[in-house]
Formats: C-alpha cells, sequence, structure tokens
C-alpha cells in the first residue's frame, strides 16, 4: 500500500516535472525564466519565478560566482558553463509557432572558474549568429534581447566558438508576446536585436519591468549614467511626471508607468548621443510620446525629429495631443527600416508656431538581423532525433550544422551546409536503421556500426554521395539490398556480424571496394566460376590484439583524411585473385622501424640535411625506394619512452596534404627516432635567402606556399580535437617538396592544448618568431602560431630574416617593428624583396602585409584565425591570377565534392606516391572537408 502510493507520488513528481517543461510557468504564461547553473526553483522579489535549467539543455557544468556583485539576484549567484572546444551548446525551448518572442541572455562572469579570464565567445539564435558576447569586467552583467518569430515548435539559443575563457550563461529568459508592436514586414528572414530601450524622465535609476510591463521588457532610465550613452543632453531639458493614468492601448505599448514621465526641452530642443551597440545597420527605432501636461487652450506643442545629416526625418511635424487624439494618450511614430550609424545623434525642435518644447517619453531602438539559412538537412535531422528523446547524442539542439555541427554530424561549408557524415558508433541504439538517414542527399560517410539495429538494412539509392558505409555489428536481418550495388560513388561497405541472409548481390562483388561482410551465417556468394575477372576484397578482422594498441588513440582524433577508417582495425589492400583473401594487416598505430632498418636506411647517419626543435636529421632512403628524413632526437627530448610513444600515436593521426608525412619511429638502444617523408626541396629559408639560383622570384609562388602551409597550420588549429599549436613555426619548418608545393614540418612534438584554449609549460620557439605575449604570460594559444605565421609573410613579402643586425636601419633589429613602421606609413616598396621578379600586383602585396601586420598585433585577440588569414592569401593569389579564376574554382569543387580525390589510399600504401596523387588532383576533397564551417 505505501509503496503504491510512493509510486503515485513519484509518477505525480514526474508528470510536475514534465509539465514544467512543457508549459511555462502558469503564473506568469508565455515566460520561460530560467536560472542557468541554479541548483533549484525559486521565486524573485517581483513575483518571476525561475527554473533550474538543467532539462533545457545537455551538457555544461554548473559553477558558483567567486567575485559578489550587486545584483542581488539569485540568477546572477551561479552560472553554467561549457568546454572551449569546437562544439555549440544550445539551449532548446518550446515555442508557439508563428508567435513573436522576446529571448533575453544574461551573462555574469563573478569569476566563476577562478581564472579571471574573461571570456569571449559567439551566442546564436538557432542557426543565426546573434552577438559576440565579450566579458570585460566580473559584475556588470552582459544582457542580449532580441525579438523573433517562432519559425518552428523549439526555439535554440547556442553558445560556441570561444576565443578566450569558457563559454558560460547566467540566466535565459523567453517571453511571448500576443500583439504585432514588433510587426516587420520581413520577419522570416530577419530577427531584431534591442540596442536602446530607454524611459525617459525616470523617477530614479531603477529599470521598469515586470509586473509594471506584463511582457517583462527592460525599460532603462535615462538617468542611469554610462559611457557615451544619452550624453549633449540639450540645456532646458527637464524631466516631468503624471500619477495620472495614461492610456497606452491593450497590445505591447510601454507600460503606463513608463509613459507617466518625460523630458522636455523648455529651450524648445531635446537632444541626445547613444552608441548604438551591433550597429552600423538597419534599424527598427520606435519613439514614444504622450502629453502629460496640462496645456491651457492656446498652447501648443509642435516639434520635428532632427538627426544630423539625415534632413528627410524631419519632414513630419509631431502634434502629440492630436496625433494621439487627446492628452493621456499614447502616439508612436517610428521607422521600421532605417539605416543608423554606430554613433547616433538624434533630437527634436520645436517648430516656430509651437508654445512649448518637444517632449519624449520613452524610445526602443532595434537591429535588423538577417536570418542564416538553416542547413539544408535541418528538418531531417530534426526528425531523426526526435526518434531518440531519450539518447544524450540526440539532446546537441539548435541546429545539425550551424553555427558550429553537433558532435557525430559533420557538414559542408556551403551558406547551407549539408551534412556529409555521420558517427554513431557504439552509441546503444535499437530498432530499425531510421528512414531519415536515406534522405540526406549528401551524406558520404555512415557510420552505425557496433550498435543493437534491427530489421533489414534500408535502401540508400538517393544517397549517390555515399562513400564509406559502416553498418557491422549489428542485429541487421534480410538481405543486401542490390541497390547498395549501384552507389556510384561507394567505396566502403562494411556490413560483418550481422545477422543478413541471401545472396550478395553481384554489383557488389563486380566493384572495386572495401567490402566486409563476414559474421552473416545466411550470407551467402554464388560462385558460378565464370566470373574469374571478378575482384573481390575482403577485410579480414583480427580484433582484440590491435583493438588493444589502438584504445590509446581514441583520445585524440583529428578529422579523417582519405584514410579508410580511423576506427577500422583492419586495412586491406586490393587482393589481385579470388582466393588470396588474406591480405597485409597494418596496425592503427605507428609504424615501427628497427634501428638497422634505420641504420641501413641512412648509411649509419651519414647524409646530415638539417636540425630542427629536438634533433638532427639525415637523410635516408628505405629498401623499397622511398626517401626519408630521418629525426634522431636528442636524448633529453623526452622524459621517458611512455612519453615518447604517446607523442608518436599523436602524430601518427595527423594526417594531412600540408603536413609532412609522418612514417613511423624507432625506439631502440637509447635511441628515439622519427621517420617523415623526404622533402626533396628544403626549407622555405634557403629559399628566401639561400642561393641566387635557388631563391622563388615569383611573388605568386611566395604566395601559393604561403597558402599551403596556411592550409597545414588550419588543420592543426581546426581539424584535430584537442587543437594542435605547433608552437615553433618559421621559415625553416616550412618545406618544400618535388613541385615546390609546401608542407608543415615539426608540428605535434608537443603537447595538444587542453580544452581548446590554453596549457601553460616551458616556452618553446624560436628568437625571431615568437610571440611576445606567449613568452609573458606562458599562455598558450593558437594566436602564438598566428603570430609566427605572421613574421614568415613578412619574410615573404621582404626577403629578410626574421632579426637582422643590418637590414632593418638604426635601432632597429627586428623585422616586425621594421615592417609595421613602413606599412603603417604606407610606404610598401621600403619592405618588398628587390629580387621579386617585376609585374606583381601592389595591390595583392598590400593584402598579405596588411594581414602580417594583424598576425603580429602584440595582443593574441586581435589576431586573426588562421582561416582569416588563409582567405587574405587565398584574395591575393585571385588578385595575382587574374579576376574571379579562385572564387570559380572553390565554387566548382563545391558541387563536384564527391568526384574528388578518386585514388584508393589505405594505410599500407606508399605515402609519397599518395601525397603525389593528391597534388594532381589540385585541391582535393579532404581539403574541403577540412574547410571550418561558415560561422
Ligand atoms: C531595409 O532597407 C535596406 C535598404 O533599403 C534593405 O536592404 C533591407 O533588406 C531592409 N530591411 C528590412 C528588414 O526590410
Ligand atoms: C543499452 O540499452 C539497454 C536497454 O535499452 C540498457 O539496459 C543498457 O544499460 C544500455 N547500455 C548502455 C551502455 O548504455
Amino acid at each position: 500500500m505505501a509503496s503504491a502510493f510512493a509510486a503515485a507520488a513519484l509518477l505525480l513528481h514526474f508528470l510536475l516535472q514534465l509539465l514544467l517543461r512543457l508549459s511555462p510557468s502558469a503564473a506568469q504564461p508565455g515566460f520561460i525564466s530560467l536560472d542557468c547553473g541554479g541548483a533549484d526553483d525559486h521565486t524573485d522579489g517581483i513575483g518571476i519565478q525561475w527554473t533550474s535549467d538543467t532539462n533545457f539543455v545537455s551538457g555544461g557544468q554548473r559553477a558558483q560566482l567567486l567575485v559578489k556583485n550587486d545584483q542581488q539576484k539569485q540568477q546572477f549567484t551561479s552560472v553554467r558553463y561549457f568546454p572551449a572546444d569546437n562544439r555549440k551548446y544550445c539551449y532548446t525551448m518550446n515555442v508557439r509557432n508563428r508567435t513573436r518572442y522576446l529571448v533575453r541572455a544574461s551573462f555574469l562572469y563573478g569569476n566563476f572558474d577562478n581564472s579571471n579570464v574573461y571570456p569571449k565567445f559567439d551566442l546564436s539564435l538557432g542557426a543565426t549568429p546573434w552577438s559576440t558576447i565579450v566579458i570585460d569586467d566580473a559584475t556588470t552583467p552582459v544582457v542580449e534581447e532580441a525579438i523573433i518569430l517562432a519559425a518552428a515548435p523549439t526555439l535554440s539559443v547556442c553558445l560556441s566558438n570561444a576565443r578566450t575563457g569558457q563559454p558560460f550563461i547566467s540566466a535565459l529568459e523567453l517571453r511571448q508576446f500576443n500583439g504585432s508592436l514588433y510587426y516587420t514586414t520581413d520577419e522570416t528572414r530577419f530577427f531584431l536585436t534591442l540596442s536602446a530601450r530607454i524611459n525617459f524622465g525616470a523617477a530614479s535609476n531603477e529599470s521598469v519591468r515586470y509586473p509594471d510591463d506584463p511582457f517583462d521588457r527592460i525599460w532603462e532610465s535615462d538617468s542611469v549614467r554610462r559611457a557615451n550613452y544619452l550624453v549633449d543632453v540639450a540645456p532646458g531639458t527637464e524631466r516631468i511626471s503624471t500619477t495620472k493614468p495614461i492610456f497606452v492601448g491593450t497590445n505591447e505599448e510601454p507600460p503606463e508607468k513608463v509613459m507617466q514621465t518625460a523630458v522636455v526641452g523648455q529651450d524648445g530642443s531635446l537632444n541626445y548621443r547613444l552608441d548604438l551597440e551591433g550597429f552600423p545597420g538597419n534599424a527598427w527605432g520606435v519613439s514614444y510620446f504622450a502629453e502629460i501636461e496640462d496645456l491651457t487652450p492656446n498652447e501648443t506643442r509642435k516639434f520635428k525629429l532632427v538627426i544630423p545629416g539625415m534632413p528627410a526625418f524631419s519632414k513630419p511635424t509631431v502634434d502629440v495631443e492630436e496625433n494621439a487624439q487627446g492628452k493621456y494618450r499614447l502616439y508612436e511614430p517610428g521607422y521600421t527600416n532605417m539605416s543608423l550609424p554606430f554613433v547616433f545623434s538624434f533630437g527634436f525642435k520645436k517648430t516656430n508656431d509651437s508654445s512649448k518644447g518637444p517632449i519624449l517619453n520613452a524610445m526602443e531602438i532595434y537591429k535588423y538581423v538577417q536570418i542564416t539559412m538553416g542547413s539544408q538537412d535541418a528538418n531531417t535531422m530534426a526528425s531523426l532525433v526526435s526518434r531518440y528523446s531519450q539518447a544524450g547524442w540526440a539532446q546537441e539542439g539548435g541546429d545539425p550544422c550551424l553555427p558550429a555541427s553537433w558532435s557525430w554530424v559533420q557538414c559542408s561549408s556551403e551558406a547551407a551546409p549539408r551534412v556529409f557524415s555521420i558517427t554513431l558508433s557504439g552509441k546503444n541504439i535499437t530498432g530499425s536503421i531510421p528512414a531519415e538517414l536515406t534522405k540526406l542527399s549528401g551524406l558520404i560517410e555512415l557510420r552505425l556500426d557496433g550498435n543493437s539495429f534491427s530489421g533489414q538494412i534500408p535502401d540508400f539509392r538517393d544517397c549517390h554521395n555515399l562513400q564509406y558505409i559502416h553498418l557491422e555489428n549489428n542485429q541487421l536481418t534480410g538481405e543486401l539490398p542490390p541497390s547498395l550495388g549501384d552507389l556510384p560513388n561507394l567505396k566502403e561497405l562494411y556490413v560483418q556480424n550481422n545477422k543478413l541472409s541471401g545472396q550478395v548481390p553481384k554489383a557488389l562483388l563486380r566493384r572495386s571496394i572495401i567490402f566486409n561482410f563476414t559474421g552473416n551465417s545466411g550470407l551467402h556468394v554464388v560462385n558460378n566460376g565464370i566470373s574469374h575477372t571478378v575482384i573481390i576484397i575482403i577485410c579480414v578482422v583480427i580484433g582484440v590484439i590491435i583493438l588493444l594498441g589502438a584504445i590509446g588513440c581514441y583520445l585524440f582524433t583529428c578529422r579523417r583524411n582519405k584514410k579508410p577508417s580511423n576506427d577500422t582495425v583492419v586495412i586491406a589492400a586490393p587482393a589481385k585473385k579470388l582466393g588470396s583473401y588474406f591480405s597485409e594487416v597494418a596496425t592503427e598505430s605507428a609504424h615501427r622501424f628497427s634501428l638497422s632498418e634505420i641504420e641501413d636506411a641512412t648509411d649509419k647517419f651519414k647524409r646530415r640535411i638539417g636540425s630542427g626543435g629536438f634533433g638532427i636529421v639525415y637523410y635516408g632512403k628505405l629498401t623499397d625506394g622511398r626517401e626519408i628524413a630521418v629525426k634522431l632526437l636528442t636524448n633529453d627530448s623526452y622524459q621517458g619512452i611512455r612519453e615518447f610513444l604517446n607523442e608518436v600515436t599523436l602524430l601518427s593521426r595527423i594526417h594531412h596534404r600540408h603536413l609532412v608525412t609522418f612514417l613511423g619511429y624507432s625506439q631502440q638502444d637509447g635511441k628515439s627516432i622519427l621517420v617523415y617523408e623526404f622533402m626533396h626541396n628544403g626549407t622555405l629559408k634557403e629559399h628566401l635567402r639561400g642561393a641566387a639560383d635557388e631563391k622563388i622570384t615569383s611573388w605568386l609562388k611566395r604566395l601559393e606556399i604561403a597558402e599551403d602551409a596556411a592550409k597545414g597550420i588550419e588543420y592543426l588549429h581546426t581539424g584535430c580535437s584537442p587543437t594542435i599549436i605547433h608552437r615553433d613555426l618559421k621559415s625553416s619548418n616550412i618545406l618544400l617538396d618535388k613541385n615546390m608545393r609546401a608542407k608543415v614540418a615539426d608540428f605535434g612534438l608537443s603537447k595538444p592544448a587542453v580544452d581548446g584554449s590554453h596549457v601553460s609549460s616551458i616556452v618553446r620557439g624560436t628568437v625571431g618568431y615568437l610571440d611576445p605575449e606567449y613568452y609573458i604570460s606562458q599562455q598558450l594559444t593558437e594566436k602564438s602560431d598566428i603570430y609566427s605565421f605572421g613574421v614568415i609573410l613578412l619574410e615573404l613579402i621582404s626577403g629578410h630574416e626574421p632579426i637582422s643586425n643590418n637590414n632593418f636601419g638604426l635601432n632597429c633589429r627586428n623585422i616586425v617593428a621594421w615592417a609595421r613602421s613602413h606599412i603603417g606609413s604606407g610606404n610598401i616598396h621600403a619592405i618588398v624583396d628587390e629580387s621579386l621578379d617585376s609585374g606583381y600586383d601592389l595591390q595583392s602585396v598590400w593584402k598579405i602585409a596588411e594581414v602580417a601586420i594583424m598576425c603580429v598585433k602584440p595582443k593574441g585577440a586581435q589576431r586573426p584565425a588562421i582561416s582569416e588569414v588563409l582567405e587574405a592569401i587565398q584574395d591575393a593569389i585571385a588578385i595575382e591570377r587574374g579576376p574571379q579564376m579562385h572564387r570559380t574554382i572553390r565554387r566548382q569543387l563545391m558541387s563536384n565534392r564527391s568526384m574528388g580525390g578518386s585514388s584508393s589510399v589505405s594505410n599500407t600504401g606508399d605515402s609519397s606516391s599518395v601525397a603525389v596523387d593528391l597534388e594532381q588532383n589540385g585541391s582535393s576533397f579532404d581539403e574541403l572537408l577540412m574547410r571550418p564551417g561558415l560561422r
């Protein structure tokens, strides 16, 4: 009996919780008030019911503020914060579709992480970038408000892209409107963000909000002093107020309390200047007037709006009493779309025939923000995740691709991205494979292995681009759909260890793909002996041993290159004949060379070709003819073998066509050795300052080298998780291959950045390239690499080395100071390398000079991201090559994405031939995958 009671109580509690999540609080219909990071529900002093945010967000942690603030509000005692990684973290709230809402997000830092690093990160509303939150004070809240017409049954607010510190949020509020004051003509394409909402003549510094304003807008008092906000007030401005009721209408007009106070210009004018956050831009602005003085019958109050430089606004005359059809009534003229500057001055001036000066009770200014087209697969993906409402991975919220993609999804970088990769391996998913997946026409890679999917494999014939399908280790039944054999781009198909039956479709056997269907006892190949030209490739699973070896690697991943798989422990090279089912097996981890092998290859370390961080580099040639660069590490490079092997494992996961390929290692007799591909043309440094016949004298060639290197760095910064910071970029670490294409060397020989932001450790780097901020603060970020890359760009322009006693004039030894002063005074000729062939376009040199100067800004936060640097370089290349070429090529590549890179690559393959292969393809598929998504 008692337990039945308890069960009923539990059920009731559960239902209440559910109700709480689904319906806004009963006391304030249409309100959702989330105390982010707050532990319990509570009602504040003005009667707003706050709820904990746990049911609205997945992920993040709670923290208490460590610095007191004078907000005296419980929602400002805690925050929820998120990792500083490349994901987004979303709050999802249920809304009524086609209804207008006010969304308010508040951020009070309060040193919650006890680091006193003021965070900077992005806020988005659905897929649309809303604002960049920049904290520059621990105790003042940053508040963002938007008004948006809900276009779906849910609304999401997401945090992403931490530039400094960790993203966090203090409070999130949703207020439903029911009238049409904020109606705008293009609400499906734009939402409004608040720049100013002012209560003029306010009685105190207090804002007016709920319950005076039933929609809980916050009407700021005009007497609060803020820098560059409501300054230049005209002389003769007086505050007036009334206690008489004011008719304000029944919609979302300002509350009576706001309209009961005003300022009047006794000398005939009102005047204000204020900075409009987020402007210049297109604004929605409304002034609210009500006559609250008892004018005598022969007194009049007529005035005009004055905006300096915009005479058109001064045409209409306001006569409040007449316009509002009486005293104590609201009149609300405004402009629904006007272009406004950041520094905004405005005023009202009485007309000559008016006896009284102008009046102003309140005003609001919003900025239009264009709504970002979401990803093309947003609806399909929403429908997909709605099937798994209990699963953590399905709760990430927001758009699947924008502003960052869900953790198990990868998207193309088009303006309206498509999902090209789905990885739901080992998520314990049951039921049949969801049909939504077959509608993702941009899909290239699908990984559903290691779940408990049952039923038949659906028909993927509409996913033309599919290349990699992993369905192994599930409970799938039925036959393999013949349509799989028709997928034009299929490269790998894994269906082993299911309960499939019937015949393997002939079309699959006829193709040169990696295809594993072992472990399906009911599935069989009908071999009629005729098809001796058939090439069958079968992979063999050799699990346990190698799996054990691979486990250590899961902590660190880079975005896939063209390798078949990171998780697949077996790679099979195409076998020539039916019958040779067993092919060579390579492990996931790095190749291990024996010391004698290395000694043979290098002829006992005979030819020294350079020295880099951590050791000396020797030339070598393997017995198979491959040329290699062998780096013999100095003994103190690593504390121990374990540390060395850890780093080797990391290195083996970093693959990119603009990073020097890591081939393996050797660890024997106290010698630690790293083996890389040999780069025939040496270092960039030699080609800038070496012998005359080696000098690269073509500006375009130098730009191409910069582009290659930037792509390599971009991969380290954005393609790997956690991010890899190179720490020692310099012109001698940029190597050139046979075709004079550049690759970055010496990367990854250091710990990856923790949490994507900073790690402090012993400063490593080279004088002249070393970021001064890092040197002083010991806080390492990607921006330290940007500084070094900026120096390299200056080398490319000038040909000079970064530190020199002779080249930079008196009292200047440093390329940065020298270049900065010349570029600053507009004298680019002074720094351009005289040995460059003439005929380059000065504009493209300027482009690089400008971005280089940005890169070497003293503060990391002021430096651009590598993707922005890359863009500038590509723009410069486009200028050199002539109009339009660059952009069109890129676009074509986008649309032909699936056709790029047709080479068959395997871990056992000859990596130098892979590199050449990619070169010939021009821009490969992988490179496009590596572009970070548009923000
Ligand atoms: C506002 O006007 C500008 C310029 O005429 C136009 O480009 C923009 O789309 C308009 N915005 C809205 C929201 O109507
Ligand atoms: C997988 O799902 C089953 C049933 O749904 C559950 O009992 C089990 O705990 C889950 N396992 C994991 C690892 O989540």
